[in-house]
């Protein structure tokens, strides 16, 4: 799974019509707290491919311990009650999951807008049109290229992109909206408008270029994955040019790796602001790597409610407003425009997730990128692929 998070206004507007009324009540904060914009439910860690930048923690959990239907009706109840508008329902891959439709009606039936994030091999026509009469609202498929020999090598699986395609034309038949995610490095930039042109014959309304960020697998892999500045600038301009010709009809969302930034993102719209995750076995999380930050005590659906893991919780608050700031955030005028960057690349960068995120030109820590670019400009290493009990060294 790879995810980016805060690119779903579409989303939203179509959530805020569905809740209606009931938006009105939830959108109250409480003890100064805005009620989250989504959940993200990573129903299992069980996935087909094993995409080397896999954002998940390299410390998979398998299918034993993973919330039961019933807690995950809870969750979905639980969240729509605090506010949230939409579920994004993920993983691994959530179609490994037997009872999604299930969830996807109980979702509906609380009032959450649905979005499947998937790699799609493992759907075929009768599952999709079981998925539409459950009432799921949106796909999301995840291409790794447009060569199949390439895409297939990447995935870690054979014939996993000819199946995507497939599957997104059963997705646009069924009437669903497709997004398609298009996840680019270096081993797959060369074919970016390749890609974007294949993207828009699979009928999608949404494509997302997001280029990979280095948390999980993907941290483990980042001499393997992390493009040359020439490649980053090369697939600007095609995007650039794909967004003007395709104005008007294709939305494209553009996610630029933070090794060359000069300002970082506000990652997840902020700590604690937009967005909480919660893991298959139950934990809630304020973003989806934050299991890679060690000496937090993470909430659990199984002891506590998800109102108080938002509100409440020491995790959640850590790192929520700009009070926690070091200098020199807690001087700066974008305090809150990006919360601060990203506290996961903070600590994978630095070993303290409180500092300033090095992708901040004005960060102390900032010649740390350089080092890393320095690094994966040799021949790229051999992929770590995503397995349990893979974890790299
Ligand atoms: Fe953002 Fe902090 Fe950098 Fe200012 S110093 S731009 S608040 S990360
Ligand atoms: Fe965890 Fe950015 S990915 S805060």
């Amino acid at each position: 799974m790879l995810l980016h998070v805060g690119a779903h206004s579409h989303i939203r507007k179509s959530a805020e019509t569905r809740r209606g009324k009931k938006l009105q009540m939830n959108m109250e904060t409480v003890n100064n707290v805005e009620p989250p914009l989504a959940l993200l439910a990573e129903l299992t860690h069980r996935c087909p491919l094993q995409c080397p930048y896999c954002s998940n923690p390299t410390h998979l959990s398998g299918a034993s311990g993973e919330l039961t239907t019933a807690e995950w009706q809870d969750v979905l109840t639980q969240a729509s009650d605090i506010g949230a508008l939409q579920v994004h329902f993920s993983g691994g891959e959530p179609t490994a999951r037997q009872d999604l439709p299930n969830l996807v009606r109980h979702a509906v039936s609380v009032g959450l807008y649905t979005n499947l994030i998937t790699s799609a091999v493992t759907l075929d026509q009768k599952r999709i049109d079981v998925l539409v009469e459950a009432g799921l609202d949106h796909v999301q498929i995840s291409f790794q290229d447009v060569d199949d020999v390439n895409g297939d090598r990447i995935a870690g699986m054979a014939g996993a992109q000819k199946k995507k395609r497939e599957v997104a034309a059963m997705v646009r038949r069924a009437g669903l909206p497709l997004t398609v995610n298009l996840v680019v490095h270096r081993q797959n930039l060369a074919n970016l408008s390749a890609m974007l042109e294949m993207a828009v014959g699979l009928g999608a309304a949404r494509i997302e270029v997001a280029h990979v960020q280095y948390y999980g697998w993907a941290l483990a892999n980042r001499d393997a994955l992390l493009p040359s500045r020439d490649q980053l600038d090369r697939a600007t301009e095609e995007v650039d040019a794909a967004r003007a010709r395709l104005a008007g009809a294709v939305v494209i969302d553009y996610v630029v790796p933070d090794y060359y930034a000069r300002l970082p993102k506000a990652c997840m719209g902020g700590w604690g602001r937009r967005f909480l995750t919660v893991t298959p076995r139950g934990l809630v999380l304020p973003c989806h790597a934050a299991e890679s930050l060690p000496g937090f005590d993470f909430p659990s659906v199984r002891t506590g409610t998800l109102a108080e893991a938002w509100r409440a919780s020491d995790v959640f608050n850590r790192f929520r407003g700009t009070d926690w700031m070091p200098a020199p955030c807690s001087g700066c005028d974008r305090r809150e425009l990006d919360w601060g960057g990203c506290r996961c690349q903070a600590f994978a960068l630095t070993g303290n997730a409180a500092a300033t995120d090095p992708a901040c030109g004005r960060s102390p820590d900032h010649a740390l990128l350089d080092i890393a670019v320095q690094d994966a400009r040799a021949e790229p290493r051999a992929f770590i692929y995503r397995r349990i009990g893979g974890v790299p060294a």
